[in-house]
């Protein structure tokens, strides 16, 4: 396809609309940092041809006309072709934004385990607990799915270079990608508050990783500047083709589900663009009538990074101030969440909360989604924190049924889940201050690894000992 056809199919098929002054824009003028030239505010990608109001006149109901997809997508599953075996792209009926989906760069992610969680379950007295376990992507975060439709636009629109600043996650999904694709990539983290398993797996697939002496916020402000004078591609969330990607799991969830959707999901909020996606996901799926109603979705915070928690529970979620975020939680860590405005619409559209949650919180959820054999990185961790939260508060009752969004695998994060089981994460003053039935549910899941004789001896008094406990 000429460069021309390319950009006049890309012009048709979507535009970008301001969430903030409603401008709507071609996909292919926005600005290199992805924010409204007229009122700085972010982009997202509308698709008038499958749903503008104006053209339903006079035809079947949406719902009618795009039953027959319900098949096209679960069909694509038994399919060898990687476009089809990929959980994002097997719904491109609904991510019409490349001009030839031949630019797709796959790495067959998505479609992810929807697990049950009898144990937590039984203890927070809920009927149905499910975890969709996003840390079961290619590179083991949900970033993959945004990663392959966003990369997917920069490598259609010929750029060389692509560019993130992450809390870790998003640079390993970037570096993946970027590397199967041929292109360069270019990482800004924070220096010393990213995961090693995130930190490797950048440099395994190559980028060029730059550990800035300042947190995430301040990555975000040098990338925001470096855009704007080198020909790189921006990959961070603020670029809504990574939230076209990121809806789709809302789409496995429903599929899954038989088309009845969960009473509540309950997602990790950092920057906020996943929250987004997943209430985009489901809105689209409600305007085409292929659900009956949308999901709850509810925003989990750790209190060191609660911006948005400030937001909704002082100023109702109608303005934001930054904080300086601190959390054990690095993918979290994130002070001045660039898609808030996004994640505020979401929670009130749905009918969502906004919870934070301690440390303590933290490590004890991780650990019980440990010994339900899934476990998950300490961001994720936050949703089990959080949905005990919601249930003694009321807003999640018995016979719901609820997803947690687990956004990350136990594996990146390996040092945290080893200082758990040492008792060496916490402070003396943060186990103190645990209520005593949070710190002996704790202890009793906290296994530190045991150092012993090379007998038999030595491992049968062990497991005597464990035996007799
Ligand atoms: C594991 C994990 N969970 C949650 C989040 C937060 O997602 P968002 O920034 O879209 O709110 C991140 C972001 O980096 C993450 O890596
Ligand atoms: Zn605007």
């Amino acid at each position: 396809m000429t460069q021309s056809s390319t950009q006049s199919a890309q012009k048709t098929a979507h535009r970008l609309r301001c969430i903030g002054c409603d401008a709507r824009i071609a996909g292919l003028d926005a600005a290199e940092d992805f924010r409204c030239q007229a009122c700085g505010s972010l982009f997202e990608v509308e698709y008038p041809q499958i749903f503008s109001p104006d053209d339903t006149a006079g035809r079947p109901p949406a719902g009618a006309l795009h039953a027959e997809w319900k098949t096209l997508w679960a069909d694509r599953r038994s399919s060898h072709a990687p476009l089809d075996r990929s959980g994002v792209w097997r719904f491109r009926e609904l991510l019409p934004f490349l001009a030839d989906k031949r630019h797709a760069v796959t790495l067959e992610e998505g479609n992810t385990p929807l697990y049950s969680l009898p144990r937590s379950a039984r203890s927070l007295g809920l009927e149905n607990l499910f975890a969709k376990h996003q840390g079961m992507n290619p590179t083991g975060s949900f970033k993959d799915t945004g990663m392959t439709a966003a990369l997917s636009v920069a490598l259609e629109r010929e750029f060389s270079w692509v560019a993130c600043a992450s809390t870790g996650n998003t640079s390993a999904a970037m570096a993946a990608y970027a590397a199967r694709a041929g292109m360069r990539a270019l990482v800004l983290i924070p220096e010393g508050k990213v995961a090693w398993g995130k930190l490797a797996q950048s440099l395994d697939y190559g980028a060029i990783t730059c550990q800035l002496k300042t947190d995430f916020d301040g990555c975000v402000a040098v990338l925001a500047e470096l855009v704007r004078r080198a020909p790189v591609y921006l990959l961070n969330s603020v670029n809504p083709y990574r939230l076209e990607g990121q809806k789709t799991p809302a789409f496995e969830m429903a599929e899954a589900m038989d088309w009845k959707v969960p009473d509540h999901i309950i997602v990790p909020g950092g920057n906020l663009a996943n929250c987004s996606a997943l209430g985009k996901g489901f809105a689209e799926l409600r305007t085409l009538g292929l659900i009956g109603r949308v999901p709850r979705i509810s925003v989990i915070q750790a209190e060191g990074a609660n911006p948005l928690f400030l937001s909704m529970s002082q100023h109702d979620g109608n303005q934001i101030e930054a904080v300086r975020a601190d959390t054990r939680a690095t993918a979290i860590r994130i002070g001045n969440p660039a898609s808030w405005q996004k994640a505020v619409r979401v929670l009130r559209e749905t009918g969502g909360w906004c919870e934070q949650v301690s440390e303590q919180e933290i490590a004890l959820a991780k650990a019980e989604i440990g010994a339900e054999g899934i476990g998950c990185e300490p961001a994720s961790a936050v949703t089990l924190a959080g949905v005990k939260k919601l249930v003694s508060l009321g807003r999640v009752l018995p016979d719901e049924t609820v997803v947690l969004i687990l956004t990350g695998h136990t594996l990146k994060d390996p040092e945290y889940t080893i200082d758990f089981h040492r008792g060496s994460l916490l402070t003396a003053q943060e186990t103190t201050v645990m209520l005593a039935a949070q710190r002996s549910r704790m202890e009793a899941l906290a296994r530190a690894p045991l150092v012993l004789d090379p007998s038999v001896e030595a491992v049968m008094r062990v497991l005597d000992a464990e035996v007799r406990q």
